[in-house]
């Protein structure tokens, strides 16, 4: 059956806010303002302020986030670092390449890192955390500074999938030195290719980004600061993604209420666990809709064959990917929940019909 719900649809976002995007489109291309500009900056006001940072420094992706961010806090060969077995490989790679080891720690039934099980990952060699906020979830931002302070850890958030979440209302990005933020375009704040950024509230942070994604080079006096790296966002994606921040808070609103919708008409599947929890401090933004569907891949495979675009991911944890050389210490939670995790439509363009098609198949999957 060809695709009628799209797991998220960017030419249709694209038409919402055609107007503007071709705008500044045509206002950077005329500059020909590409490399370093005024859009770049003004994004990253924005983007600082959103957050609610000093600083926040333009990258070209989330793994150029976490890379540099690793640097900038002096961690390498000989140090470990902290990750979710359940995350994105991205985070873990970061680690490995700037050789240091990351020690992958089991998470909890909210698919985040479990702070008990970080304490006893913590070994003498520990240099830091980097909790991923996952889905638009965040970690458990209170407990795990509590234990970083106690060890003395470096923590970075991890927080490419939770621009907009909160904590006792702290935003995620806005806790540990550095929060790094991917633009990918399925991001709830997408981008029209790759982009990144690293928020802060260090100045020497944010001054190391700054020169090491121009190859090390400080911008008004041509000094070398060491050897760096070609990695910084793009003027034209920035003043893209300046726009698309100006609708983020309406477009989580839309996220929550589509969510609610989900709720409302599948929270009575007893084989079915919805991602609501009930912690009043911690406020989700809904990057990503995962259910875990005790029926895994039957699932999964009806809600395609009925033309809807979901996705699975991780069915394979990336610890089990030989390749990645990476421990596994066993991790029970990872596991369960690798072969039931699907991720439902979740996007600001998504129609009411297409909505209803996906909750009427996702029921109609249980009364078989
Ligand atoms: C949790 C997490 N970490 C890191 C990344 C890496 O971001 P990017 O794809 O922009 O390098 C992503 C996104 O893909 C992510 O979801």
């Amino acid at each position: 059956m060809p695709c009628k719900v799209h797991f998220v649809n960017p030419g249709r976002n694209y038409l919402m806010i055609k107007d503007e995007i071709d705008a500044a489109y045509l206002e950077v291309m005329t500059r020909g303002d590409l490399i370093d500009r005024d859009h770049l900056r003004r994004f990253e006001k924005n983007v600082a302020a959103f957050v609610g940072t000093k600083y926040a420094v333009g990258l070209n992706s989330g793994y150029d986030a976490l890379h540099i961010s690793l640097r900038a806090a002096k961690i390498g060969p000989g140090d470990e670092v902290i990750v979710p077995a359940h995350t994105f490989v991205a985070t873990a790679s970061a680690v490995v390449n700037v050789a240091a080891k990351p020690v992958l720690v089991d998470v909890g039934k909210d698919f985040n890192i479990d702070p008990d099980k970080v304490e006893e990952a913590i070994t003498e060699r520990t240099r830091g955390i980097i909790p991923v906020h996952l889905n638009g979830y965040m970690a458990d931002m209170i407990r795990l500074m509590e234990i970083a302070e106690r060890y003395d850890l470096v923590v970075i958030e991890d927080a490419c999938q939770s621009l907009g979440a909160t904590m006792n209302g702290k935003k995620a990005g806005s806790w540990g030195l550095a929060g790094c933020w991917s633009f990918y375009p399925f991001k709830i704040l997408g981008g029209y290719g790759d982009g990144g950024a690293i928020t802060t509230n260090d100045p020497d942070v944010a001054l190391f980004a700054t020169r090491m994604r121009y190859n090390g080079e400080d911008r008004e006096t041509g000094e070398y600061h060491g050897h760096g790296f070609t990695c910084l966002l793009d003027n034209l994606q920035a003043a893209f993604l300046d726009i698309k921040l100006r609708h983020l808070p309406l477009w989580i609103e839309r996220r929550r209420e589509i969510a609610e919708s989900y709720k409302a008409a599948l929270a009575d599947i007893p084989d079915l666990m919805l991602p609501h929890y009930s912690d009043p401090q911690r406020e989700h933004v809904y990057q990503n809709y995962v259910v875990r569907a005790r029926q895994g891949d039957d699932f999964s495979e009806y809600l395609k064959k009925k033309g809807i675009e979901v996705l699975t991911q991780f069915r394979k944890p990336y610890y089990k990917h030989e390749a990645l050389k990476l421990e596994d210490r066993g991790f029970p939670e990872t596991e369960a929940l690798s072969s039931e995790v699907c991720s439902l439509p979740m996007n600001v363009e998504i129609t009411e019909e297409e909505l209803d098609y996906v909750i009427e198949i996702v029921q109609s999957f249980y009364e078989r």
